[in-house]
């Protein structure tokens, strides 16, 4: 039997949160779960208790539940946050008679952001609407179509009069045209996500030794089993080896199998280099490699948090400094509504844009909790604990890990130096990014014909081209722009060295992906950031596609349903706003004047 499975119960236990408007009847509805289950009532809060997270337990026919009940979302969104307790699902409660109001949708929003995605919508006070079938379809309606919005699927919506324990326990004889389960029904179908022994193999490296002349790793397992035998992989360094023996704290021999909770030392068949903070796991099912990612937190810091600030963020034993690239929203952690300005002072949940100046190893903490958790640290003090998500941004694994073997360069025999002398110019790279419609096609067309007529060697890779032929299996989710990128960046690279000028016009949103362009090109690289706001460019609209974007019918549109990372430092800017195309046209011809001097070609010869 796994390890966290009450002897009592055939389901795993069930940890439950209820989240709705004050008056929408939630003790009512705690009150009759516990009541029809012939559980004992809770202990009534006692006073300086009242700000308190409470457990209360109770048992479904097979299933043993606990609702993590607190006063207000501050305490909740505190819980969560610090991983001292963790939600599988929710109830969420909208009353009959108001309907989804205000506060429905920013709990609605409150779940979204801690990554509770089985959500039971339970409509209450039936008996106020007259237990009416029509007044149930439209605020169930209303509430799935909230949740769909923002990435919810419900799992069902049930009608309840928790006053009178109609659809909680058993089912209503006033509601006979409803066929779908009870409340208590509901909850043993839903799923125990939070269970750390179901989960993929989370060991974060505490300490690193010898033994014999092997690599010794040491750790607390935080999710998931580790055999004897099995592949680790070692993130971020993306190393590997095999596990050769495993001990653990509470017993005296060597073991076959560890488990979450359990205090390793791992001995490797190989000594591998390993850092103190890497995240071991399995090759199946690691964790995401990224600089960058999105995250919410509730800050306590006594100065406000500051954008372009930097922090050391600690995820399990990994440890790095940090700057906090944006902050996108700042609410109030009673009320939920958010605050204008987006200033977030001591006690403020906020949605913010983090990164780091190396490659982290992260989870999502909607996937693994007890590592997709973190906290930022200014001078020592701790002043954030966050939850991790990596929505609109690709995993960079795919990109760093080198899968050919056996390659050897060649060398070519034409040096860059005779391309040069024949060419009158030295090859390199115009890499334009910007938002769709900011321009980057225009000007890539008009620079090139300029530069062709002057005598540059110029072509250009342009997004809407590349897409048809190289890049015809990529699409626009975070992986596939990745590698939309990374594929061109390496194309580039290659007409650079082959001494041509290559203009590129791509959106390219991730700064990462441009970072890794400018890698394979090296000093003939020259980011150009084509720059419009997001409203000309939405005027614009010269392909029809942002109107589509707001009409949802694209999905991970950029600037609208999808990121764009402005470039950090450009060579160039160019203001397509506030210029006009000539113009444009003109400041990049200029820029390639100053970088590329066209000498008299040495004409053909021999090498
Ligand atoms: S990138 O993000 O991967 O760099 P790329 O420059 O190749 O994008 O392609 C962008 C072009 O594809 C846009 O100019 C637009 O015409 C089209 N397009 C189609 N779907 C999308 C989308 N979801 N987001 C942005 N552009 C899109």
């Amino acid at each position: 039997m796994p390890r966290n499975q009450s002897p009592r119960t055939a389901q795993p236990p069930l940890k439950l949160v209820v989240v709705g408007h004050v008056d929408s009847g939630k003790s009512t509805l705690i009150g009759c779960l516990l009541h029809d289950t012939g559980s004992p009532p809770p202990g009534k809060r006692q006073e300086g208790e009242a700000t308190e997270v409470s457990r209360i337990r109770f048992m479904t026919g097979s299933r043993d539940c606990t609702v993590i009940d607190a006063p207000s979302p501050r305490e909740f969104l505190r819980t969560m946050v610090s991983g001292v307790d963790c939600a599988d699902a929710a109830i969420l409660i909208v009353d009959a008679a108001e309907g989804v109001s205000e506060d429905s949708r920013r709990h609605a929003y409150l779940l979204h952001q801690l990554g509770i995605r089985q959500v039971a919508v339970v409509v209450n006070k039936m008996d106020l609407v007259a237990f009416g079938q029509d007044r149930f379809a439209e605020v169930a309606g209303d509430m799935s179509r909230h949740l769909s919005e923002i990435g919810i699927a419900p799992a069902l919506a049930v009608p309840v009069s928790a006053r009178d324990g109609d659809n909680i326990a058993r089912r209503s004889k006033n509601m006979a045209w409803y066929g779908g389960p009870s409340v208590l029904e509901a909850l043993e179908r839903f799923q125990s996500v939070t269970l750390s022994m179901d989960q993929p193999l989370r060991l974060p490296i505490q300490d690193v030794g010898e033994l014999e002349g092997r690599r010794l790793l040491t750790g607390r397992i935080e999710t998931g089993v580790l055999r004897v035998g099995d592949t680790l992989l070692l993130s971020p360094s993306n190393k590997n080896a095999q596990v050769h023996s495993i001990k653990v704290s509470s017993a005296h021999d060597p073991v076959a199998v560890a488990r979450a909770g359990d205090t390793v030392g791992v001995v490797l068949d190989e000594k591998i280099y390993v850092e103190c903070g890497e995240m071991a796991s399995h090759k199946e099912n690691p964790p995401q490699l990224t600089t960058v990612f999105p995250a919410s937190l509730v800050w306590n810091g006594a100065e406000p948090l500051g954008a372009g600030k930097t922090y050391t963020l600690r995820i399990a034993t990994q440890e790095a400094r940090i700057a906090v690239q944006s902050i996108e929203r700042a609410f109030d952690m009673d009320t939920l509504a958010e605050r204008a300005g987006g200033r977030v002072e001591c006690d403020t949940f906020a949605e913010v844009i983090l990164r780091g100046r190396q490659i982290l190893a992260v989870d999502e903490f909607r996937a693994i909790a007890q590592t997709g958790r973190f906290a930022l640290f200014d001078g020592g003090q701790k002043v954030a604990g966050g939850l991790i998500s990596m929505a609109g941004y690709p995993d960079q694994r795919q990109a760093l890990t080198v899968k050919s073997t056996n390659i050897t360069s060649v060398a070519h025999r034409v040096t860059a130096k005779s391309r040069l002398q024949r060419n009158g110019h030295g090859g390199g790279v115009l890499w334009l990014t910007g938002l769709s419609g900011a321009g980057k096609s225009t000007l890539a067309m008009a620079v090139e014909q300029h530069l062709f007529r002057k005598g540059f060697h110029v072509y250009v890779l342009d997004g809407d081209n590349v897409r048809r032929g190289l890049n015809a299996n990529l699409g626009f989710s975070p992986m596939d722009r990745a590698e939309n990128i990374r594929r061109i960046g390496e194309v580039a690279a290659l007409f650079a060295d082959s001494g041509i000028i290559c203009v590129s016009a791509f959106i390219s949103p991730y700064q990462s992906d441009r970072d890794r362009a400018r890698a394979a090109a090296g000093n003939d690289f020259h980011e150009i950031h084509i720059k419009a706001d997001l409203e000309t460019c939405e005027q614009r609209d010269p392909k029809g596609l942002y109107r589509k974007a707001r009409a949802g019918e694209i999905q991970d549109f950029t600037g609208i349903s999808a990121p764009y990372e402005e470039p950090v430092a450009p060579e160039l800017c160019v203001d397509t706003a506030s210029h006009t195309i000539d113009e444009c046209v003109q400041q990049i011809v200029d820029y390639v004047n100053r970088v590329f001097a066209l000498e008299p070609t040495a004409g053909d010869r021999d090498d």
